[in-house]
């Protein structure tokens, strides 16, 4: 579902309020996933994801950049993550089906850490920001 004018200032109210936290919310959200679906570890087996690991933070500052290159571009046309949408499906081959746990975990992750701001509009926007990032992810399984 496209984000409303709404949705978009609602997602970029937040993620000011996140300013250079992101990082460590997306490594959180990293760790709830290896924890919660433990199978996405998988893909992972060449690096220590162990909590509070250095690459699990540099790692969740990797997947933060994306995300906040995504609101940066809420208004241009799609094609910011096609790139990464291209290295997951041929060459990390990762099952599509996995950027929705991982963004459950973002979800519960932002929820946890900003309860007073998480309305249910802000949790309607996050979830159409969130699946708006995960089929621009996906766009490139062909
Ligand atoms: C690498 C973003 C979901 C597996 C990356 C990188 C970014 C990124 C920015 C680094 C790319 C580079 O170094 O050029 C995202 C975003 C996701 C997502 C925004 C969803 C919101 C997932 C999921 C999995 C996954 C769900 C697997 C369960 C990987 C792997 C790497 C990677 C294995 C390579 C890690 C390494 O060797 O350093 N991802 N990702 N990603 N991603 Fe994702």
């Amino acid at each position: 579902m496209a984000l409303s004018a709404a949705d978009r200032a609602l997602v970029r109210a937040l993620w000011k309020k996140l300013g250079s936290n992101v990082g460590v919310y997306a490594a959180e959200a990293l760790e709830r996933t290896f924890l919660a679906f433990p199978s996405t570890k998988t893909y992972f087996a060449h690096l220590d994801l162990s909590p509070g690991s250095a690459q699990l933070k540099a790692h969740g500052q990797k997947v933060a950049d994306a995300l906040t290159l995504a609101v940066e571009q809420l208004d241009g046309p799609p094609g910011a993550l096609a790139a990464l949408s291209d290295l997951h499906a041929h060459k990390l081959r990762v099952d599509p089906a996995s950027f929705q746990l991982l963004g459950h975990c973002l979800l519960v992750t932002l929820a946890r850490h900003f309860p007073g701001d998480f309305s249910p509009a802000l949790h309607a926007s996050l979830d159409k920001f969130l699946s708006h990032v995960i089929s621009a992810l996906a766009s490139g399984y062909r």
